[in-house]
C-alpha cells in the first residue's frame, strides 16, 4: 500500500523535485499540496506548484493556496534565494487544466486530517506557517497526523544565517509550534542534505532520461548548482548541490537513506545572532525528553538513484 501523504511546498527548484518525486513515486499517494510563502511570494509559489503537476501530466493533484507572510512576523526581505530558485519556474504556463482549488490551505488541512483515518504523512518543505496556523486553529487534527517529515533546520552550519537554515529561519514562531506539537517528528537539516548532493553529471542523466519529470529535473538541478557555485559552493563538491525537499520526500519512501538521533530540538525566536536556529540536545544536557528523529547524514548515490528511477516515470 502506498503511504498517503501531504506536501506544504513552497515552490522553487527543490521543491519542483520534491512534487514530481512524490507524484510519480509508486510508493506514495500523493493526497495534494499546500502552497506558502518562503522561496518567493505565495503567487509564485502557487503557481509553480499548478505548473509542476500540469507539466508531468498530472494537472488533477489539489493544489490549495496558503499563508502570505510568517505568522508574527513581517515579511522577510526578497531576493535572498533569487539566485537558486528565481520567482517562476522555468517551466510553461498551464495548459492542461491545472487548476487552483477554491479554499485556503490551512482550512483544507485541517477537514482533511479530521476526516482522514490518521493515515496521511504531512511533510513540510518549506516555512512551517500553514502547518502551525493548522495546529493553532484546530488542535484536534494533531492526533490525525502520524509523523511530520520536515525539510529544515540545521545543526553544523546555517545557509540564511551562520546558524539558521531557512525555512526555520523564516518562520522560527511556527517552527518551534510545530516541533513541539508532540506527533512523531522527522527532520531533514542542511546536515543531512548538504551530504546527498546532486551532480552536473547526475543532471545529465534526469535529462537523458527523455520523461518530463526528468526533464524538469534536469533544469532546477542545473539552476541549483549554477546559484550554489556562485553563492554558497559546497566545500570540495563544485559543479554539485544539494536538492533538500526532496531528499525529505525519498526519505519517506525509504527511511535508511538517512542516518538520524532521536534528540530534544527546539527553535530559537528571541536572539540577537541566533534567530531560527535549531538548538539540538545531542547529550541531553537541558533535562527535556527526545522530541524530534534528527538526520545527521544520508546517502547520496541511494538518493541519486531514486531520483533517476522515479523521474523516469510518466503519468
Ligand atoms: C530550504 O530552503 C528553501 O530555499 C529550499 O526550498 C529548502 O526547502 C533549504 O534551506
Ligand atoms: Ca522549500
Amino acid at each position: 500500500m502506498p503511504t498517503k501523504l501531504i506536501l506544504d511546498v513552497d515552490t522553487g527548484t527543490d521543491d519542483a523535485v520534491a512534487l514530481m518525486t512524490a507524484a510519480l513515486s509508486p510508493d506514495l499517494e500523493l493526497v495534494g499540496a499546500t502552497s506558502v510563502n518562503g522561496n518567493t511570494t505565495i503567487d509564485y509559489t502557487t503557481e509553480n506548484t499548478l505548473r509542476v503537476f500540469d507539466w508531468i501530466g498530472l494537472p488533477d493533484v489539489p493544489v490549495f493556496r496558503g499563508c502570505d507572510r510568517p505568522l508574527a512576523r513581517p515579511q522577510a526581505p526578497r531576493g535572498m534565494a533569487t539566485r537558486i530558485h528565481g520567482d517562476l519556474l522555468d517551466l510553461p504556463p498551464v495548459s492542461r487544466g491545472a487548476t487552483l482549488q477554491s479554499g485556503h490551505a490551512v482550512d483544507w488541512l485541517i477537514e482533511t486530517y479530521l476526516a482522514s483515518d490518521g493515515d496521511i504523512v504531512l511533510c513540510p518543505v518549506g516555512p512551517l506557517t500553514n502547518i502551525a496556523m493548522a495546529i493553532q486553529k484546530e488542535p484536534r487534527i494533531l492526533e490525525k497526523i502520524p509523523q511530520i517529515v520536515i525539510m529544515g533546520g540545521a545543526h553544523d552550519h546555517g545557509n540564511v544565517t551562520a546558524s539558521a537554515e531557512f525555512n526555520i529561519w523564516l518562520d522560527p514562531e511556527a517552527a518551534r509550534i510545530v516541533v513541539n506539537c508532540g506527533r512523531p517528528i522527522r527532520m531533514i537539516p542542511l546536515d543531512a542534505t548538504h551530504r546527498a548532493l546532486v551532480s552536473s553529471e547526475d543532471a545529465g542523466r534526469l535529462r537523458a532520461l527523455g520523461t518530463p519529470a526528468g526533464e524538469a529535473a534536469a533544469r532546477f538541478v542545473l539552476k541549483r548548482i549554477d546559484g550554489y557555485d556562485a553563492t554558497q559552493p559546497m566545500p570540495h563538491r563544485p559543479g554539485a548541490a544539494p536538492v533538500h525537499d526532496a531528499l525529505a520526500v525519498c526519505s519517506i519512501i525509504d527511511p535508511a537513506i538517512v542516518t538520524t538521533s532521536f534528540i530534544p530540538v527546539d527553535v530559537e525566536v528571541d536572539a540577537e545572532l541566533s534567530v531560527g536556529r535549531t538548538v539540538c540536545d545531542f547529550r541531553f544536557r537541558g533535562g527535556k525528553p527526545a522530541n524530534v528523529e534528527f538526520a545527521t547524514d544520508a546517502d547520496e548515490p541511494t538518493f541519486v538513484a531514486m531520483l533517476l528511477e522515479i523521474l523516469g516515470r510518466t503519468a
